[in-house]
C-alpha cells in the first residue's frame, strides 16, 4: 500500500463551467462495516455499490487472513463468507492496513475479544497516528497490546479469552473508537456500551442492527450525551448491504462546482445520514445554491442527489460542536472559504492534526503558498476569502493524505494560476477515478511530468 515518492505532480489550472450528473464511490465508513460486519455473520453478505479503493481493499485482504472470505463478483459488487462471531482465526502474517485508520481501528476492536495473536502495520502515514485511543479502551476489556511508543503501528494485540463488558465514556468525539469497544462488544458476553458526549457517525450502530444485533441507544444517565449499548453473542445473519455514494466524496466535486463560474453539477445517490452532513450546513449558511433532490432511504441509510450550482460564497463562522459531523470535510470546506467573500472561522479542530496527516497545519501551509490569508489560532482555523480568485501558483504536499490532494486540485480550479500537488496516488485510498471524474465535468487536471 505504500505510496510511491517518485509519482509525478498532478496539476490544476483554472477550468471553465464544470457541468453534468456523476456518482462517486462508495462510502468509506459503510464499506469498511460491510466487510466486516460480513465476516462476523453466518451465512453470504451480497454488497453492492463497495468502495473499491485501496483502504477498503486492505480491509478485505486482512479480513481474508483472519478465515473469512471475502469475494469481488463484479464492479462494486462483493461477497463475504462470513465465520460468526468469534470466529477470526490467527492470520499467518502481518496484517497491513495500508493508509487507514478505519480499517485498524475496528479491526482492534474485533481482534481485541478473540483469543488470537495479530500483527498489525500499515503506511508511514497509520504508523503515526495514535492508536492508544482503541488501545486504551480494549485493554481494560482483557485484549494485551506491544506496540511502539505512543502506542503506534506496527504493534501486537492478543485477544482476551475471557472478555468483560466495560462502560467507555469516549475521551475524544471519535466513530472509530466508538465502533472499535462496539465490535470488540460482539465476542463478550453481556453488555458493552459507549457514552459519546457529542454525537459522531452511527453506520456501525446501523449495521450492527441490519445483521440482527441488539442495539439500544439512550439519554445517558449523567444527562451528557448518549449511551450506546451492544448485546454480546448476538447470532449476526448475513444480510444484504447497498453502499450509498459517500458524501466525503461527494464534498469535492460539489465544493468544485460552487467555486467554478457557471458550474452546474449533479452528484447521484449520495449518503445523507445527518451525521454525515454538517459541511451541506456550514455551505448553506455562506450562501451556497445546494438542493437536495430525491431524498429516499436506501439499505438503512438516507440518500439524495444533490445538485450544487456556482455563485458567491460569503464567510461564516463555523462552530466547533459541528465538528463530528463534517470532521473529513474541512480541508474542502478550508478551499470554499479561501474563495469566499470575507472571514471564515472553523473553530475546534484539534481533531484535524491526527488525520491521515497533520490536515491543521496542512491546510494552513498551502493556502499560504495560495497567495490565501489564513492563521491557525490555538485549535480554530480562520480564512480570509480572496472575494473572487486566489493566486494559486502552488506546489502543495500531499503528505501521504487523499483530502489534502483532492482539496487542492479542488482550489486550482478556480485559482489564477495553477495548484500543483507533489503526489496524487493516495487519493486512490479513497476515491479511484477522481481526476477522470473532474475532468468529464469539464475540469482541467492533468499529470505534470
Ligand atoms: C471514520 C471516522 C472518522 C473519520 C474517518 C472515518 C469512521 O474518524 O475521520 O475518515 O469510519 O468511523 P474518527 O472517528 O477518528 O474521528
Amino acid at each position: 500500500m505504500a505510496h510511491s515518492s517518485s509519482s509525478p505532480s498532478t496539476v490544476a489550472v483554472r477550468s471553465g463551467p464544470l457541468v453534468g450528473s456523476i456518482r462517486v464511490p462508495g462510502d468509506k465508513s459503510i464499506s469498511h462495516r460491510a466487510l466486516m460486519l460480513g465476516a462476523l455473520a453466518i451465512g453470504r453478505t451480497d454488497i453492492s455499490g463497495l468502495l473499491e479503493g485501496e483502504d477498503v481493499l486492505a480491509t478485505a485482504a486482512a479480513l481474508n487472513a483472519l478465515g473469512a472470505s471475502v469475494m469481488r463478483l463484479g464492479d462494486g459488487r462483493w461477497a463475504v463468507d462470513g465465520i460468526g462471531v468469534g470466529g477470526l482465526a490467527e492470520p499467518e502474517d502481518l496484517l497491513d492496513l495500508g493508509n487507514s485508520g478505519t480499517g485498524a481501528r475496528l479491526l482492534l476492536g474485533m481482534l481485541a475479544t478473540h483469543p488470537i495473536t495479530a500483527f498489525l502495520t500499515g503506511d508511514a502515514s497509520l504508523r503515526r497516528r495514535p492508536m492508544g485511543r482503541v488501545v486504551e479502551p480494549l485493554s481494560r476489556i482483557g485484549a494485551r497490546f506491544v506496540a511502539r511508543e505512543g502506542s503506534r503501528l506496527p504493534l501486537v494485540v492478543s485477544g482476551a479469552a475471557q472478555p468483560v463488558p466495560i462502560s467507555y465514556r469516549l475521551p475524544v468525539p471519535s466513530a472509530q473508537v466508538k465502533s472499535a469497544v462496539m465490535l470488540a462488544g460482539l465476542n463478550t458476553p453481556g453488555v458493552m456500551s459507549v457514552i459519546e458526549p457529542q454525537p459522531t457517525r452511527d453506520h456501525t450502530e446501523r449495521m450492527l442492527r441490519h445483521f440482527g444485533a441488539r442495539v439500544t441507544v439512550e439519554i445517558a444517565e449523567e444527562g451528557q450525551g448518549r449511551r450506546i449499548a451492544v448485546e454480546g453473542l448476538p447470532e449476526l445473519t448475513a444480510a444484504p448491504v447497498v453502499v450509498p455514494g459517500d458524501p466525503s466524496s461527494a464534498a469535492f466535486p460539489l465544493v468544485a462546482a460552487l467555486i467554478v463560474a457557471g458550474s452546474d453539477v449533479t452528484i447521484e445517490g449520495v449518503g445523507i445520514n445527518p451525521l454525515r452532513t454538517g459541511l451541506l450546513e456550514c455551505l448553506h449558511e455562506m450562501g451556497a445554491d445546494i438542493s437536495l433532490l430525491n431524498e429516499r432511504d436506501e439499505g438503512g441509510e438516507p440518500v439524495a442527489d444533490i445538485r450544487a450550482r456556482s455563485g458567491t460564497l460569503t464567510g461564516a463562522d463555523i462552530p466547533a460542536d459541528r465538528s463530528p459531523r463534517m470532521i473529513d470535510e474541512y480541508p474542502v470546506l478550508a478551499v470554499a472559504a479561501a474563495c469566499a467573500r470575507g472571514r471564515t472561522v472553523m473553530r475546534g479542530l484539534a481533531e484535524l492534526r491526527v488525520k491521515e496527516s497533520d490536515r491543521l497545519a496542512a491546510i494552513a501551509a498551502g493556502l499560504a503558498s495560495c497567495g490565501v490569508r489564513v492563521a491557525v489560532e490555538g485549535d480554530d482555523l480562520v480564512v480570509d476569502g480572496a472575494d473572487n480568485h486566489p493566486a494559486g501558483d502552488a506546489l502543495i504536499e500531499a503528505r501521504l493524505d487523499h483530502r489534502i490532494a483532492m482539496a487542492f486540485l479542488v482550489l486550482g480550479l478556480a485559482t489564477n494560476r495553477p495548484v500543483r500537488i507533489d503526489d496524487a496516488a493516495p487519493i486512490a485510498s479513497s476515491f479511484p477515478g477522481f481526476i477522470e471524474l473532474m475532468n468529464g465535468l469539464g475540469a482541467a487536471i492533468a499529470e505534470d511530468g
